[in-house]
């Protein structure tokens, strides 16, 4: 028993922000962001567009891709970890938003940067048990809403927006969500993590450190556990949260830097919408193609770690 993608879609704010932009407001420059992180520029929401505004957009889009209605889905997670409320789920808002009739279960998963891995985990569980047979798998985020201003050192690292995918379940087992793999140490957490006053506190070296190990580690387990090596995977989608770090997984695992799609660029950290967006933005310009297998990594605040293997 398996799961096959029948839909995807993504939203990003209509603001951009360059590194220029930063450059007018704090001690920071184009060449600093750029040379530390790959980063050029990153949508930031509207003061009054929310997580489920962007979360709603997504998954519309997402709906039309597979011609279904919401009605149509049986359970909808959402990854997010800059919900403005802190009840009801993001999830459940979104089902109202669209109109659902049918009572859909929906729950919000907290997983950080790793959120999306976390809910495609959840998602091959309730296929291969059977329990669901249509999922909508949504990541939003609007990290603008922890950004302190004061602090270059994290100010200019994220970014806001939503993606959504749509898996049905199938009975073969090579599409789909074919593997995924979680982590989490939660004795680390104080190295990456939101305040009481809703700010991101990070150490970034030390979160560096554990990024460009961890991720590797997820990305290798994965594949030996699927029994695959890196010449089987067509792209491998990392969590976008730098460049350098990318680039040093990819040396570790072995893979050319041609199979990497790298979007930090363009939207920068978007955490727990990261991965999503990044699909999207890969089967929207034509770099993934029906029938490629994917390699996801992610990392994050918890810490928290995964992978998953997916065939589009
Ligand atoms: O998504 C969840 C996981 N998150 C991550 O994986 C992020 C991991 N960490 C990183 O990506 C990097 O550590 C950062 C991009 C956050 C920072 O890069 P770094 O090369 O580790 O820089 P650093 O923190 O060691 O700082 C080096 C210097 C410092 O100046 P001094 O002390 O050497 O004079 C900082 O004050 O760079 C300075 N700096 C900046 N300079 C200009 C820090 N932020 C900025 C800035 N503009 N925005």
């Amino acid at each position: 028993m398996g799961s096959k993608l029948i839909g995807y879609g993504s939203y990003l704010p209509e603001r951009i922000v360059t590194n220029q932009d930063f450059e007018k407001i704090m001690d920071t420059t184009d060449e600093w962001i750029v040379q530390r992180t790959g980063m050029r520029e990153r949508h930031f929401a509207a003061d009054d567009e929310t997580v489920v505004d962007m979360a709603v957009v997504a998954s519309e889009r997402a709906l039309a891709s597979a011609g279904l209605t919401i009605d149509d889905i049986d359970l909808i997670i959402t990854a997010t970890t800059s919900p403005e409320l802190d009840f009801p789920s993001v999830a459940v808002q979104v089902a109202g938003k669209l109109g659902a009739q049918k009572n859909v279960p929906a729950f919000d998963v907290r997983g950080a940067c790793t959120g999306y891995i976390y809910a495609l985990h959840c998602a091959r569980a309730f296929f291969t048990s059977g329990i669901h047979d249509r999922i909508l798998i949504i990541g939003a985020e609007k990290m603008s809403r922890f950004i302190d201003m004061n602090d270059r050192s994290t100010a200019v690292l994220f970014g806001d927006g939503a993606g959504a995918m749509i898996f049905e379940r199938s009975t073969s087992s090579y599409s789909g969500i074919i593997d995924t793999v979680v982590m989490a140490d939660g004795r680390e957490f104080e190295m990456l993590h939101g305040s009481t006053d809703h700010r991101i506190i990070m150490n970034g070296p030390e979160t560096y450190k554990k990024a460009v190990t961890l991720m590797p580690e997820a990305a290798n387990y994965i594949m030996q556990h699927a029994g695959i090596t890196a010449e089987n995977v067509d792209w491998i989608i990392p969590h976008q949260a730098n460049l350098r770090i990318i680039q040093s997984g990819a040396q570790r695992l072995g893979f050319p830097l041609e199979k990497i799609l790298v979007t930090v660029d363009k939207h920068a950290n978007t955490s727990g919408a990261s991965g999503v967006l990044a699909l999207a933005y890969g089967m929207d310009n034509g770099f993934i193609k029906p029938g490629q297998l994917i390699l996801y990594p992610a990392f994050g605040s918890g810490l928290t770690w995964g992978a998953a293997l997916i065939r589009v």
